[in-house]
Order: structure tokens, then sequence, then C-alpha cells
């Protein structure tokens, strides 16, 4: 299946090595409108690909299945329009679109014509939240108590999104997973406006039925942090993507035990921390962004919606969009 790249900026070099290193696909064109982007990739891919200033030459091409979008957030809404209605199966990266009824609008489009969308929440397919995925389904986390998020570092401030739009995006893509796809029904920000027209720094918090969480999404922070903490009734999880991959996940079989009793009502009961084993399951040594390029492949071969489609980018979105109008209220 023959796909072309547009956007080979800071990320889209990720993207075209994925799509490279990928059987299924073939990198049949990278395009962007900066000539200097399109000469880097040259030096990479040589003669393995054709490239291409302008997008609309490669929805023309009929040879063309499928785009991977990788441009810069405010200009997804528009491509991936263009590209469904050229009849071409989108890849696009994450936030899906600005709004909600920009993506609205897109899942439409693609569901009238019979196309696939994929946006790339790729900490979705990322060994180690899969994992995690695999220890609550199978009960060992017990229930969930509380996620804590923290995605922070120094920059890189972009001007069409807010941190929130750009970092939290991931944690709440991993909620949604890990839930099934639970909505909260509260959503609280606050946010600061710091060197930037949106927010370069937010405080998000949400409470589900079942559970409460808390994303933090910086970049005006001396460290670099990307941390999870999904805590159960039985165990604890702690994923620190910064650390080898051997170590990112780390399993603590610690909580707080009822000891005595169950009657709240009258206080005849007692809780006891409980400490337990530290473990580091096995995890594959896996690429999370080729996860993501090999599912939407498949999604497309079998005619089936992604995991990370346009229901998942549009629950997602409405949190974003709802915490963002109501930012510091
Ligand atoms: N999945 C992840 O972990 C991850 C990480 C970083 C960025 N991203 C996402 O990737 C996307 C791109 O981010 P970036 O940091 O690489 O942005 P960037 O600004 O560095 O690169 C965007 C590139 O797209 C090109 N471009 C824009 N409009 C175009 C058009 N109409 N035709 C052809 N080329 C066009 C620009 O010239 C530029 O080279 C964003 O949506 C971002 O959120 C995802």
């Amino acid at each position: 299946m023959n796909i072309a790249l547009i956007g080979f900026g800071y990320w889209g070099p990720n993207v075209a090595k994925n799509i490279f290193a990928n059987k299924k696909l073939t990198l049949h064109t990278i395009c962007d409108k900066k000539q200097a982007r399109l000469d880097k990739a040259r030096n990479i891919y040589i003669e393995q690909c054709r490239y291409e200033t302008d997008y609309q030459v490669l929805l023309n091409n009929p040879d063309i299945h499928a785009v991977a979008v990788a441009v810069e957030t405010s200009a997804h809404h528009q491509l991936v329009k263009d590209a469904l209605k050229a009849g071409k199966h989108v890849y696009v990266e994450k936030p899906f679109t600005s709004t909600v009824a920009e993506a609205e609008e897109l899942t439409a489009l693609a569901n009238s014509k019979g196309l696939i969308i994929h946006v790339d929440h790729i900490m979705m397919y990322h060994p180690c939240i899969r994992k995690i995925q695999e220890l609550i389904a199978s009960g060992e986390i017990g229930d969930l108590i509380y996620i804590e998020a923290m995605r922070m570092n120094l920059g890189q401030i972009k001007k069409d999104v807010s941190a929130m739009a750009d970092l939290a995006v991931h944690d709440l893509a991993i909620i949604d997973y890990l839930s099934n796809g639970k909505e909260p029904f509260y959503i609280k920000a606050v946010g600061e406006k710091m060197y930037n027209p949106k927010e370069s720094l937010t405080f998000l918090m949400l409470r589900y039925d079942a559970f409460i969480a808390h994303i933090q999404s910086s970049w005006i922070s001396p460290l670099k942090e990307r941390k999870l903490i999904v805590a159960g009734t039985k165990k604890m999880a702690v994923f620190d993507d910064m650390k080898p991959t051997t170590e990112k996940l780390t399993i603590y079989d610690k909580g707080v035990d009822v000891i005595a009793g169950t009657d709240v009502e009258y206080q005849d009961y007692a809780v006891k921390t409980r400490v337990g084993d530290i473990w580091i399951p096995y995890i594959p040594d896996q690429d999370a962004l080729f996860n993501s390029i090999d599912h939407f492949a498949e999604c497309i071969a079998s005619e089936t919606p992604s995991s990370s489609g346009p229901e998942q980018a549009i629950r997602v979105l409405k949190i974003l969009e709802h915490a963002e109008a109501n930012m510091n209220t």
C-alpha cells in the first residue's frame, strides 16, 4: 500500500522512518512546503521515494492510497479534509483537530466515503501502557482510585496550541484507553499564558464515576518528566518514560487495607498500609510509533476502524475544549 507523508518538520522524520520500516507500507512521497525540509528528507531516502512541495499533487495521484499528516495542529483540518475528499485513508498526528466541530465534520466525511482515519494517540501503542491495560483488565491492579500524569520540559513553546492540547492529549488518550472510553463528569483546568498566546503551563483535574485524574502539562519546567501513576485498590503502577526501556514500568504491591469490619457508619474499622513486592515486568522492545502506524495499515487492510479513530479523538477533544473554554474560572 502506497502512502505519502505531508510534513517533514520536527516529528515528520520519525513518522517517515517508521513507515519506511513497515513492510505493509511503501513510502511513496514525502511532501513539505519548505524546500529545505525536503532536501533533508532527500539526504536520507535519496531515490527510495519521491519529493513534493505541493500536497495537492499527491492527493491527485491515484497510486497513493493513504496519507500521513504531520503538520502543525492548526493545519490538520484542511489537509485531512482535502485528503478524504481525494479518497485517501488518513493517518493524522495528535491532536486530531483544533476543535470538536472540525473533528465531527471530518468524521462524517470519512464515514460517507468508507475511509479510515487513524489519530496517532501514540501512547496507546506503547508496550508499557498496553501492559498496564492488561493488568487492569486482569484485575491485578484492582479498582482504579486515581491517575496522575506529568508531562513537562523546557519548551518547545508552540503558538497554535496550548501545552494542554499538545501534551495532555497523550494522557487523556491513555486514560480513555485504560478506562474503556469512560468520560469525566467534572473537568477543571488552571493555566498560565506565559510567553505564548495560549497556555504554556496547565493543571487539569478530572472526576470520573469511579476514579479521579490529574494531568500536569508544561513547557516551562527545568526538568523533563514523562510520568504516569495508576493507583488501584490492589496495586499501583508507575510508568517513567525517561528511564531505559527495561526499567520504565514498575508495579508496586502497595496500598491500603481495611482490616477490621466494614461498618463505616460506626467507625468500626481500621486501615493499614500494605507494603509488598516491587515488580518490574518484562516489556517487549517495541516502538510505539511503529505500532501505531502498523495498526493504521492493518485497519485499512481489514477495513476495520482504528482503536484511536475519530470516536476516541472526539471524546478527548471534548475534554480539552471544555477545559480550555473554562480555564481559570
Ligand atoms: N505523536 C507524538 O508524540 C508527537 C510528537 C511531536 C509532534 N507531534 C505532532 O506532529 C505534528 C507536527 O509537529 P512538528 O513539531 O513536527 O511541527 P513542525 O512545525 O516542526 O513541522 C511541521 C512541518 O509541516 C510542514 N507543513 C505545514 N503545512 C504544510 C502544507 N500545507 N504542505 C506541506 N507541508 C506543510 C511545515 O513546513 C513543517 O516542516 C503536530 O500535530 C504535533 O502535535 C506528535
